[in-house]
């Protein structure tokens, strides 16, 4: 039975050192990522002994001196010596506020792999696209894989996680179902399967996962684990996730 790993999105929360820290520590577990924001990293570094760490975002000047001029970056070379093991990469968050493009997205991919991080590659259509049809939906999806995967030289991890079914940015004439994302994540492993050097690489769902919904949603082989966003703030909700997928 493979593990299924459980990633903590924590994106622009909590506000102080003190809540990340305690935060981190009701939640370290085995097989669980926790992601907190930049400021945060080393002190939640400090406390966590099973879990592993994660940033949500790093920039693409990468190896070998991921250092210049780029006034706010943070390079990964930088995170991989503060001890970061996992980045996430093309967020739909960052690609709808911060303009992020899938070419800024590929070379970010890119310096990640090579300074040592592993990837956490967000992929999955906004509900202009899902109203369409399940095949538009799929033709967005593989241009973005396509577009942001150029290059890579070894596995990853693609987070399906469609726009629409994010809790902060949920549309409330569409839902979600296991066909939906079985299909989806068929179609990714597809794209594995033609690509070599990342055809190790798994398969993760995000949008608005709880432990209501985590055991309908992992139990499918084919998903290997989830990015949980509003949850994963939410200590006691989010060790019922991480108890739950150990079952699996
Ligand atoms: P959510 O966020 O679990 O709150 O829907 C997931 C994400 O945006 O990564």
């Amino acid at each position: 039975m493979s593990k299924k790993i459980i990633i903590a999105n924590w994106k622009l929360n909590p506000i102080t050192e003190s809540e990340a820290v305690r935060l981190a520590k009701a939640v370290d577990e085995k097989d669980v990522v926790i992601c907190p924001p930049f400021p945060f990293l080393s002190a939640v570094k400090k406390v966590m002994k099973k879990s592993r760490l994660g940033s949500q975002d790093s920039f693409w000047d990468g190896p070998p001196s991921g250092s210049g001029a780029y006034t706010g970056e943070v390079s990964a070379p930088m995170l991989k010596k503060l001890g970061v093991q996992y980045v996430i990469l093309g967020h739909s968050e960052r690609r709808r506020h911060l303009g992020e493009t899938d070419e800024m997205i590929n070379k970010k991919v890119l310096a990640a792999l090579k300074s040592g991080l592993e990837v956490i590659l967000c992929v999955g259509e906004p509900a202009e696209i899902r109203k369409e049809g399940s095949s538009a939906a799929k033709t967005f999806v593989s241009h973005q894989l396509s577009k942001n995967l150029k290059g890579a030289s070894r596995a990853v991890t693609v987070a399906y996680e469609p726009v629409w079914a994010i809790s902060t940015s949920r549309d409330p004439n569409l839902k979600e179902t296991p066909e939906m994302i079985l299909e989806m994540a068929d179609l990714i492993k597809s794209f594995f399967a033609k690509n070599p050097p990342v055809s190790q690489s798994k398969v993760i769902y995000g949008g608005s996962v709880t432990s209501d919904n985590i055991g309908r949603i992992i139990h499918y082989k084919d998903i290997e684990g989830a990015l949980v966003g509003g949850a994963s703030l939410r200590s006691v909700e989010f060790k019922k996730i991480i108890k739950i997928s150990k079952n699996y």
